[in-house]
């Protein structure tokens, strides 16, 4: 299934997939929270961190000779990682100031006193949700940037939050739409 807002607002308005979904897919993320500026907007990489809206940034070297597209944010089963093709992988974590996280390519480096998880992907019928457990958090809130952005963090009072203060973030539910295309992107950036 392609990972757009257009595609997916009839699904949701749709009865459940026709096809048997896997129980553990790679996943992309759309953030549900009705009547507030996040409803369906998709869960974007840029920047080793996350945003919702926007484009994800991504790179591929030259001498790749089948770059993929790189303009879908693709999360691996259960959601630790995302879903490149660059050896070693990308990590995804929850830095010291609470905002989601992803290595850069060719690093394992995970900054001191974040959280590596608990990321959960709850297979709810008839969308499956993605969450992080740790430091006592239910999930992701959305907190709005200097820049008009929407940056995703735990959803923890203690979030050192773009704007400072944590009371203009948006608490939404990170719905998990199974992907099951080829790797969407060589690495993200
Ligand atoms: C990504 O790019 C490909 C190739 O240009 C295009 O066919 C596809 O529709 C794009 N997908 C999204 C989700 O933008
Ligand atoms: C927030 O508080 C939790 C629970 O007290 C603690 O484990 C965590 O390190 C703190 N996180 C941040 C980002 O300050």
């Amino acid at each position: 299934m392609k990972f757009t807002a257009a595609l997916a607002l009839p699904l949701l308005a749709a009865a459940a997939p026709a096809s048997e979904p896997t129980s553990n897919p790679n996943f992309g993320v759309m953030a549900v929270r009705s009547a507030s500026p996040i409803h369906y907007l998709q869960m974007n990489a840029v920047g080793q961190k996350f945003y919702l809206g926007g484009k994800t940034a991504s790179y591929c070297p030259d001498q790749v000779t089948h770059c993929p597209p790189g303009n879908q944010t693709i999360f691996t089963p259960g959601g630790s990682s995302l879903d490149v093709n660059v050896p070693g992988g990308q990590q995804v974590y929850v830095d010291p100031k609470g905002a989601l996280s992803f290595t850069q390519a060719h690093s394992a480096n995970i900054p001191a006193g974040s959280a590596i998880g608990p990321f959960v992907y709850s297979p709810d019928e008839p969308w499956a949700h993605y969450s992080f457990n740790g430091w006592g958090a239910s999930g992701f809130m959305a907190c709005p940037t200097e820049d008009s952005r929407w940056q995703v963090f735990a959803a923890i009072q203690n979030a050192t939050v773009p704007k400072g203060d944590v009371e203009e973030c948006l608490g939404f539910s990170a719905l998990a739409l199974p992907y099951d295309g080829d790797v969407p992107a060589w690495q993200y950036i």
